[in-house]
């Protein structure tokens, strides 16, 4: 995903003018939602907008986390075809926006008052130079763990507070035919694994170091290398076929009682309501990391048009009211990115995450995504991930070998 981001920094000012284009009437959107939840929650917003007479046109580009989506959005760019929206998530917004191509919301952001009504965090993350760059859609929750609920139930237990417990629940499931822990192995969901376990193993200020201020010491500590040895052991709670397994594939054979269990983000939750399958399964956080929140924040930025476009800036207010956000949020899994929420009308799982994201907020223990592009640039963030990938692919590699590989790499990029 990330190395096909890198690329973005080498774009000129003069391709930029050559970019630039005027979208003619349709409103063409760029994005990586291609699962039944998340078109779900992105045709709730398109039916919004088309009944103010935008003429929404998906552009969907398949590959959770962002993998294609970018590659096409930098070729797309590059040949003065910029979608007028297109979805952009963490640092790579300010990549963007230093460039040029981004159409400033400083007006929608002032009248709808975003920086009293929405988190912080949030209100910073969507800002370049002090101009508002990008819409918020939602936050997601990453350290979750579902559960089928009724082949927990048939054994008696319940959700795993610690990893002992989460260890022989997957024998447990093991022993009743079933995969302990369903999973896809593809870069991004083993990095996203990955993360939840250095949150577990070393809490949010651990996480902080390694992943956001890549402190060498942290990384090249016990607690990293215990986190690799637990992600190494994960491997042998899951099938032989998890090459080229989606998310959702995964999430379909934990509903469907095949598998037992997944670590994924919250859009999970938007998946099931797709199916009309909630019920099906448990949230509960990844074991020891019941009080954090990894968080991902997504964000759709707009592509500057010769003229003031009216349709823009008519889709950043939209998406910022309080009944778009909670529609949208409710079918996408997410959690709204205004503070000024009703939590009684948000489900449990929602609520939980709604209120965790809250509170560390205010005590600075946000976790943000590594594997969802909220910790670093592309650069360094790719660094993680294929090592991250590479270990996965064998296990038997030494960690203090990982370990050293990764500040080794990652040191040209630190200073
Ligand atoms: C996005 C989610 C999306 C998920 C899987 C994450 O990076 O934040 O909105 O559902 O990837 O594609």
């Amino acid at each position: 995903m990330t190395s096909i981001r890198t690329g973005i920094t080498v774009i000129t000012l003069s391709v930029y003018l050559v970019a630039v284009h005027i979208h003619a009437g349709k409103f063409e959107v760029l994005h990586w939602w291609t699962s039944a939840g998340e078109t779900r929650a992105l045709d709730f917003i398109h039916a919004q907008l088309s009944q103010q007479g935008i003429d929404w046109q998906n552009l969907p580009v398949t590959g959770g986390a962002g993998e294609g989506a970018m590659a096409v959005l930098k070729t797309r760019v590059l040949a003065g075809k910029s979608p007028a929206a297109a979805q952009l998530i963490g640092p790579d917004v300010q990549d963007w926006a230093t460039l040029g191509f981004l159409t400033t919301l400083d007006e929608i952001a002032l009248q709808q008052h975003w920086s009293a009504i929405l988190h912080p965090t949030v209100d910073t993350l969507i800002q370049h130079q002090g101009h508002y760059v990008a819409v918020p859609f939602g936050i997601h929750r990453i350290n979750w763990l579902w559960i089928n609920r009724t082949k927990l139930k048939q054994t008696g237990r319940s959700a795993p507070q610690n990893w002992d417990d989460f260890f022989s629940l997957a024998d447990e499931f093991r022993q009743q035919g079933i995969i302990p822990l369903a999973h896809g192995n593809e870069p991004w969901q083993n990095a996203t694994l990955f993360e939840t376990l250095v949150l577990s193993l070393g809490g949010p200020r651990f996480y902080r170091s390694v992943f956001v201020e890549l402190d060498e010491q942290a990384i090249l500590s016990d607690t990293f290398a215990d986190a690799l040895r637990l992600f190494a052991r994960m491997r042998s709670l899951m099938d032989d076929d998890i090459n080229g397994r989606s998310w959702h594939q995964s999430t379909a054979l934990v509903t469907d009682g095949k598998a037992g269990m997944q670590i994924m983000g919250d859009w999970v939750k938007g998946e099931l309501s797709a199916w009309g399958k909630e019920d099906k399964l448990i949230c509960t956080a990844v074991p020891d990391t019941r009080n954090f929140h990894l968080y991902s924040i997504d964000t759709m930025v707009l592509f500057q048009q010769p003229q003031p476009d009216k349709d823009q800036q008519l889709f950043a207010a939209t998406m910022t009211a309080m009944n778009t956000q909670l529609g949208y949020s409710l079918r996408k899994g997410a959690v709204p990115v205004r503070n000024d929420i009703d939590v009684t009308l948000l489900d449990p799982c929602a609520k939980d995450s709604y209120l965790r994201f809250m509170e560390n907020e205010m005590h600075q223990t946000l976790a943000p995504s590594l594997a969802h592009s909220m910790a670093l640039n592309a650069e360094r963030e790719d660094i993680f991930i294929q090592k991250i990938h590479r270990f996965f692919q064998q296990p038997d590699t030494p960690v203090e070998q990982v370990q050293a590989e990764i500040v080794r790499n990652l040191k040209p990029l630190k200073q």
